[in-house]
């Protein structure tokens, strides 16, 4: 088994977090840092001026789609795209993506009978979500594989392309250029007609902040956020509660109350995370608490292991659907918390109420495509 295969079994995750945050909360080795608990990885994401993104992301971001908030600093441009961004987000309505992702779930579901077998990954979420994203972004692309294709190339170089595999990189900056293409085309015909679409071009276009390129740029950038992280969510998430029999009879009571399925989702991730880590580097000489951190450093924020700190998760071992949402990391913080946060509280529990009602069992573990889950292959009983 590969090294890489290893330190993303999320049992050696988890005992590796409680080791650090026993032994060495503040690991420092060469020109990196690893931190552990919840305090200091709160802290970090907070001090965005100590603790820098661009080093991170902003290259292989600027290269397969031009700046996009994700990787840039606080500085003016920063601050403008922002808003522009958030002040389009501010007006969608999670309820129709409620809707929407009811009625697709339900629609695919149906098409299995009891006793049936469904990829939950290319069959069912990783579809759904496309589909969400075309009708909250309006992400028009030649197909809805187009879409998902260029998604998956774009999020695997900017985040998860740790060995600059070149082959990796061209394949993003070719879908990089199609994506462009497609929405620009997409923009100029919107330009031409009196009434805008209530999705997130239409919006930034009747809201006149940014060019077309600027719109492109940030919509281009919510998509590669929206797909391959909600279908990695529902696979790990229902991984987790079909192999704990206990904790699925519990959640199963809660099918019906979407607080408390978010609430269930959130801590199925708390075991096994989409991201168990968040980086960032330091821009100068600085400390956190009494450790001195060398400009330059590459911080690791375990954020894992600090959703195990019982100092903010007490009785970190046990499911607890009630526990503040605030304190959870899934979706980082600081200058940079998740700009797809209301969709997410919304569809990845939605995804995982409605296959649960099925009574699934699993017939196959997950496949992966590279670090992407890309089949998990469920028998719906029921
Ligand atoms: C519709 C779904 C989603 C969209 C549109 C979306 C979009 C985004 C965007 C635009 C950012 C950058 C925010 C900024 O820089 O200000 C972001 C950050 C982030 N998103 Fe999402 N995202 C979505 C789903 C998810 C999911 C399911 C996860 C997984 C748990 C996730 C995890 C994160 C994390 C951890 C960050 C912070 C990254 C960092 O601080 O380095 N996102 N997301």
């Amino acid at each position: 088994m590969s090294l890489s295969r290893i330190i993303s079994n999320p049992s050696v995750q988890r005992f590796g977090g409680s080791v650090l945050r026993t032994f060495a909360p503040r690991l420092q080795f060469g020109t990196t840092a690893v931190f552990s608990t919840w305090h200091d990885v709160q802290e970090i994401l907070k001090r965005d001026m100590d603790f820098l993104i661009a080093p991170i992301n902003g290259e292989r971001i600027e290269r397969v789609n031009g700046p996009f908030i994700l990787g840039m600093d606080r500085k003016d441009t920063h601050l403008s795209e922002r808003q522009a961004l958030y002040s389009a987000i501010r007006h969608s309505d999670p309820d129709k993506i409620q809707k929407l992702v009811d009625d697709q779930a339900q629609q695919i579901l149906n098409t299995i009978p009891a006793g049936g077998k469904i990829d939950i990954v290319n069959e069912y979420a990783r579809i759904i979500a496309a589909r969400s994203a075309l009708a909250f972004l309006g992400t028009e692309c030649p197909s809805e594989e187009d879409r998902m294709r260029v998604a998956r190339a774009l999020f695997h170089e900017c985040f998860l392309n740790l060995g600059d595999d070149e082959t990796i990189r061209s394949k993003a900056v070719a879908a990089g250029e199609e994506l462009k293409n497609w929405l620009l085309e997409e923009i100029k015909k919107r330009r031409q007609s009196k009434k805008q679409k209530d999705d997130l071009i239409g919006r930034m276009i009747t809201d006149g902040l940014l060019d077309d390129d600027a719109i492109r740029r940030n919509v281009s950038g919510m998509l590669v956020g929206a797909i391959d992280t909600t279908a990695t969510c529902v696979a790990q998430i229902m991984d987790v509660f079909l192999n704990r029999p206990m904790v699925m009879d519990a959640v199963l009571k809660d099918l019906d109350n979407p607080d408390l399925m978010r609430g269930w989702c959130w801590e199925a991730l708390r075991f096994y995370a989409h991201n168990p880590i968040i980086q960032r580097q330091a821009a100068h000489d600085t400390t956190i608490g009494t450790t001195n951190i060398k400009a330059g450093t590459r911080i690791i924020c375990f954020t894992l292991s600090a959703m195990h700190d019982k100092g903010a998760f007490p009785l970190p071992k046990q499911f607890n659907p009630k526990r503040p949402e605030q304190n959870y990391l899934h979706f980082g913080g600081g200058l940079h918390p998740c700009a797809g946060r209301a969709i997410n509280g919304v569809q990845i529990p939605a995804l995982v109420a409605a296959l649960l009602a099925r009574d699934p069992k699993i017939e196959d573990n997950i496949a992966f495509d590279g670090p992407f889950p890309d089949r998990f292959v469920l028998r719906l009983q029921k």
